[in-house]
């Protein structure tokens, strides 16, 4: 498959990306919210019993994943992209270090990684990876995000770009805003329409094909502190017109991050955009917290029973699934249940 064709592939109707390329630091939050020792061996174990489960071949287009989890072998010895391969979806990477302090800014951060990439991205190919992750953090303050910490961010984000399409994969080219803060959903919509200009206008000038990539945007909410909340119908409408405003016609498709909504926030709000869709794009998931969150409470309790785990993560990916052709409803969410 080229590029094109992975990138449509990835944001297939009915189908989304599962985010499980949480860095060794985010997983001890993980793990320790449920009290399971963050060790290699129990990384391994909750990330192959969803790697092997039923919705792989029907709602997960592809996963992304860490570096140590790319090199993993399962119990039964194959590798985790054969794994994942084998079970009809495709292996990501994220290829990103992380966001570290910009210099010159009042504690925005900058996504480090650019330095070995090209030589990364080669030996990520030859270990079965077709596609690749990049996060800009943009955190809206009174003063921030600054014009530097946009720039910056958005330059980045098309060097990381092109060298991926260089090594035949797609990037997904993830700038996202925060929901924390007391901010308003409308200093979402600005901010997110300024962000998304500078990163088109710079993955023109890197000459990125856009065909070959996909976006993973945040949706347009009010900051986790904003005394005003905002609706499904608000959210979806807000979200709609902001990309359609600015991210060119010749992407295939978006697939959200959850961001820190609730499982049944994001399933909803994604419904609720793909039920006034108007557009070419196909919008979709790429949820890491709001898909596994279910799935890693039962994981904690019933380490042993694969089945009950895998029916739980099934539920969840089938639910974003009708979600991503807007026919998920409240009803089916409990019925199914
Ligand atoms: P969340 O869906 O938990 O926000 O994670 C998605 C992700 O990949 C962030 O980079």
């Amino acid at each position: 498959m080229n590029i094109e064709e992975i990138a449509k592939k990835m944001v297939s109707k009915g189908r989304g990306i599962l985010a499980a390329d949480e860095s060794t630091g985010t997983m001890d939050k993980r793990l320790k919210s449920v009290n399971i020792e963050n060790n290699a061996k129990n990384r391994l174990n909750f990330r192959e019993t969803l790697f092997s489960s039923k919705s792989m071949k029907e709602n997960i287009s592809g996963v992304i994943l860490f570096d140590e989890t790319i090199r993993q072998r399962t119990t039964s010895g194959v590798t985790i992209p054969e794994l994942i391969t084998n079970n009809g979806s495709i292996p990501g990477i994220k290829v990103d270090k992380g966001g570290k302090l910009l210099a010159g800014s009042q504690n925005e951060k900058i996504t480090e990684g650019l330095d070995g990439l090209r030589e990364r991205m080669a030996e990520y190919y030859n270990i079965g990876a077709r596609f690749a992750k990049w996060r800009a953090i943009i955190s809206i303050t009174k003063n921030n995000p600054s014009t530097q910490c946009i720039k910056s961010n958005a330059h980045a984000l098309a060097r990381y770009a092109a060298i991926v399409q260089e090594a035949n994969m797609v990037p997904i080219v993830e700038p996202e805003i925060l929901m924390d803060g007391n901010h308003t959903i409308d200093k979402c919509y600005d901010v997110t329409s300024s962000v998304l200009q500078e990163c088109y206008q710079e993955l023109e000038i890197h000459k990125v094909n856009l065909r070959g990539t996909v976006l993973k945007p945040n949706m347009i909410l009010p900051g986790k502190d904003c005394k005003t909340k905002a609706n499904k119908e608000e959210i979806a409408k807000k979200t709609l017109e902001c990309l359609k405003n600015n991210v060119p016609r010749e992407v295939p498709g978006i697939a959200f991050l959850s961001g820190g909504q609730s499982e049944i926030e994001a399933t909803q709000n994604l419904n609720e955009i793909n039920k006034i869709n108007d557009t070419s794009f196909n919008f979709t998931f790429s949820y890491g917290r709001a898909l596994q969150q279910s799935a890693l409470k039962t994981w904690a309790k019933s380490m042993k029973n694969t089945k009950k785990v895998q029916d739980v993560f099934d539920h969840r990916a089938y639910m974003n699934g009708l979600s991503s052709k807007g026919n998920w409803s409240e009803d089916l969410e409990k019925k199914i249940a």
